[in-house]
């Protein structure tokens, strides 16, 4: 465990005034603790930028009926299958299916993955949640 710093910080009245609104909305106990969120948020998304090996969570939404789309999301996956480390499908309904890939690896390799899903004509909806190895966190 590191050690724990104290500094202060100079702000103007009327931005500190959001700011504690935003955190008292999100249910932090206090300042401290959503800087320390808001300082990682900024790490994570600079281990994006630079190339790193981050972690990554695809959400897709599409009608199983469209048989062509079904075997090329199991292609597109197959093509990565060094950067997917699960994959979960759900039947929401008759027609609608929900699959949640976890993905890891490159940044740029796995915006190329999701790239490539999203863009596979009928699907209804793709999300990305980007996320981190946690291992740069502290
Ligand atoms: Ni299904």
């Amino acid at each position: 465990m590191s050690k724990l710093v104290r500094f202060g910080i100079s702000l103007e009245n009327e931005l500190l005034f959001k700011f504690d609104e935003n955190i008292k909305r999100k249910k932090y106990t206090n300042r401290s603790e959503a800087i320390r969120d808001l300082i990682r948020e900024d790490l994570v998304k600079r281990e994006w930028d630079e190339n790193k090996n981050v972690v990554g969570v695809i959400t897709l939404v599409y009608n199983h009926h469209k048989r062509e789309l079904v075997n090329t999301l199991m292609d597109i996956q197959h093509d990565y299958h060094d950067n997917i480390l699960s994959s979960q499908h759900l039947h929401l309904d008759h027609d609608n299916c929900l699959e949640i890939v976890a993905i890891k690896g490159r940044a740029k390799q796995i915006g190329e993955l999701f790239g490539k899903l999203k863009s596979a004509k009928g699907v209804k909806y793709a999300g990305f949640t980007e996320t981190t190895t946690g291992r740069d966190l502290s």
